[in-house]
């Protein structure tokens, strides 16, 4: 089966303000590397090896330079699309990408600032490529006004998503890690824009569970999952990584 990769390094970082002024903030270091190796280190453990990259314009000649050297490490092909709205929604990224989606059967869509630990979580991820139906992958938050929340019927079954929910609905967010039947791109055209101007990944999600298309799997408490775009994040990040990294003497994503 033909599995390829999208990456998002696009988008505003308006939360990460004044840097994001100047600088991509998937190239914002997580303790020791820059924020987008983590995401990135997702999929080549995945054993992808073509891997579609969608940034912001100016942005693009450093990402192609920085992965050069990772390209011939790790035998990938990275291929490169801009976002020229960069507060156009995450599954405009699905429109940007077509042309990659159509030539493989399953693809993986991460967003560039997610980070994702645990041992058996490459486990987890190719079982979810493996299976027909597309995937998404739930993780437990205190905040979930901030998410997109997944929302069950009594017998768990997922009946929708809501996308930052004004009330408390449940404390499943749905991480920005998606596993795609290519397929399933046909129900992009159903979508419609947001209140806030967005094609947003939660409508085309709902779209597939309206569909019985989309399976879920709950990361539970044997995987670490960070949303990095918040300095507060950020910061909880680099220490969750440093103390790994010192105290086991392992190397998290060392894919530069
Ligand atoms: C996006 C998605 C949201 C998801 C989150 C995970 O939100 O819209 O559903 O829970 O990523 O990182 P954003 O970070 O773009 O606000």
């Amino acid at each position: 089966m033909i599995t390829k990769g999208i990456i998002l390094l696009g988008g505003k970082g308006k939360r990460l303000k004044p840097l994001t002024n100047y600088l991509s903030k998937h190239l914002l270091p997580v303790y020791n590397k820059p924020m987008f190796c983590y995401s990135l280190s997702t999929l080549i453990y995945a054993n992808i090896k073509e891997i579609l990259i969608i940034c912001n314009e100016k942005d693009l000649e450093i990402y192609k330079k920085i992965l050069i050297p990772i390209s011939k490490k790790h035998n990938i092909k990275f291929l490169f699309e801009i976002q020229k709205n960069p507060t156009g929604g995450i599954a405009e990224c699905l429109k940007i990408g077509s042309n990659l989606i159509k030539s493989c059967e399953r693809f993986v869509l991460i967003l560039g600032d997610n980070f994702f630990f645990g041992r058996d979580f490459p486990k987890i991820l190719l079982k979810a490529i493996n299976k027909k139906k597309s995937s998404v992958f739930l993780s437990s938050v205190n905040n979930p006004k901030n998410f997109g929340i997944a929302k069950f019927d009594k017998k768990n079954k997922l009946i929708k998503i809501i996308e930052k929910p004004t009330s408390i609905i449940g404390n499943l967010a749905v991480t920005g890690l998606y596993v795609y039947n290519s397929k399933s791109i046909s129900h992009l055209k159903s979508i419609k824009r947001s209140k806030r101007g967005e094609l947003e990944i939660t409508s085309f999600n709902n779209a597939l569970i309206k569909k019985n298309s989309l399976d879920y799997i709950n990361l539970g408490f044997g995987i670490t999952w960070f949303d990095l775009g918040t300095f507060s994040n950020l910061y909880e990040c680099s220490e969750f990584v440093k103390l790994q990294e010192s105290r086991k003497g392992i190397q998290i994503s060392k894919i530069m």
